[in-house]
């Protein structure tokens, strides 16, 4: 096993080893239609204590990806390539037994409807209670209590009295907060939070992304949240990956890549961002078309067909050849999957001052 990235890779520099490696990750689905691409060459980094921003439109494979770091695939006919290295141990390499061992304790998830996550059945207290007892080995009684508390270290009120609630007498925002009190019973090294505040409204979305962050300095826990929304990743990431049709397409230091984007992908998403700059004369403009099937998935440049941009590139590349993902214009630490050569001044020129105007300006 090996944590070398390929050339392709997209590694942040640090001196000490990852938390968690992974390196060109593919998970392809055979299905009576054919293979569903859903991953493919997936390569990214999250460090201890730090958070990854997952983004991309529906279907780019985010889901997917952290399903597969989860082990979630194991059991059906889903092809996995490539590794996942979590604290040295390749996770492709383990046992269904020794997966299910690291799942809660050294990985865990937190999922986007947590209402459809939590069996109707059974008490919120009594499913976080199995949870800290599938690897713990204490009675029903103190697990009972240990769920108390981390009801209570999640904001629920009077949580001696909640912990006996079913999932249903729970609002949306407190059955989110009785995931995450799930997610972090076992104090994982790494969390896993795929799209946590989609199903809420802004105030509760903003409340809930507070209590991770302050759990997540508590915890000192790894973080990777999925979102479809680039102003939660500009409050929570420290690095981003930009997904588009199952590959990575931008890649690196959140600020990096929210003031320098050099694909036009990510600056159709950044587009989109109403409020992202708080420049009010900022034009919100939907990314044209839709994303495209993964079982046919464009030729070349996936994005192609919706690239407003394709025809500044020398040639029939965009169409044809596949972008590697290579350094920006700014160095290493910024990866990209995209033909265009002067991608930054572009950006500059053409595209900040329709969606930012005043920080045009600036420049
Ligand atoms: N078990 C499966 N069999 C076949 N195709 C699948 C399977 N699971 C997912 N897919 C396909 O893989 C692709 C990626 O799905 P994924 O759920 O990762 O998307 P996502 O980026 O999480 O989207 P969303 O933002 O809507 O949650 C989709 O085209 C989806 O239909
Ligand atoms: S490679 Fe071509 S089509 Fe793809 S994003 Fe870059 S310019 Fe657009
Ligand atoms: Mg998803």
């Amino acid at each position: 096993m090996s944590t070398t990235s390929p050339s392709t890779s997209a590694t942040t520099a640090t001196s000490s080893a990852p938390l968690l490696a992974v390196r060109d990750l593919q998970v392809h689905f055979p299905t009576q239609d054919g293979v569903v691409k859903a991953v493919n060459g997936l390569t990214f980094d999250v460090e201890r204590g730090k958070t990854l921003g997952i983004v991309g439109e529906s279907g780019s494979g985010k889901s997917v990806s952290s399903m597969a770091i989860m082990g979630l695939h194991r059991g059906t006919n889903a092809k996995i390539e490539g590794e996942i290295v979590l604290d040295g141990v390749n996770l492709l390499d383990i046992s269904a037994e020794e997966m299910r061992k690291k799942r809660g304790r050294e990985v865990s998830m937190i999922f986007q409807d947590p209402l459809s996550a939590m069996h109707p059945y059974y008490t919120v207290g009594n499913q976080i209670a199995e949870a800290y007892r599938v690897h713990h080995d204490v009675s029903r009684k103190i697990a009972k209590q240990r769920a108390i508390e981390m009801l209570d270290r999640v904001g629920i009120p009077n949580p001696d009295k909640r912990v006996n609630d079913y999932p249903h007498q729970y609002s949306g925002g407190m059955r989110q907060r009785a995931m995450i009190a799930m997610g972090l019973i076992n104090d994982p090294n790494l969390l896993i939070a795929d799209e946590p505040t989609t199903a809420l409204d802004v105030t509760v979305q903003a409340q809930i992304l507070d209590l991770l962050q302050d759990l997540q300095r508590e915890f000192n826990s790894a973080v990777i949240i999925i979102t479809h929304d680039l102003g939660v990743v500009a409050e929570m990431a420290d690095d981003v990956l930009v997904m588009y049709a199952g590959r990575a397409v931008e890649y690196g230091p959140c600020k990096e890549i929210l003031t320098h984007p050099e694909m036009p992908y990510t600056w159709g998403l950044l587009s989109s961002v109403p409020d992202l700059t708080g420049d009010t004369d900022a034009r919100l403009i939907p990314i044209p078309g839709n994303p495209p099937s993964l079982l046919n998935p464009p030729s070349g440049c996936a994005f192609h067909p919706r690239c407003p941009h394709r025809d500044k590139v020398p040639g029939d590349l965009c169409r044809t050849q596949l972008p590697m993902l290579v350094p920006g214009q700014r160095g290493e630490m910024h990866t990209k999957r995209c033909h265009l050569p002067n991608a930054d001044a572009i950006y500059a020129a053409e595209v900040l001052p329709v969606i930012a105007p005043d920080l045009a300006e600036e420049l």
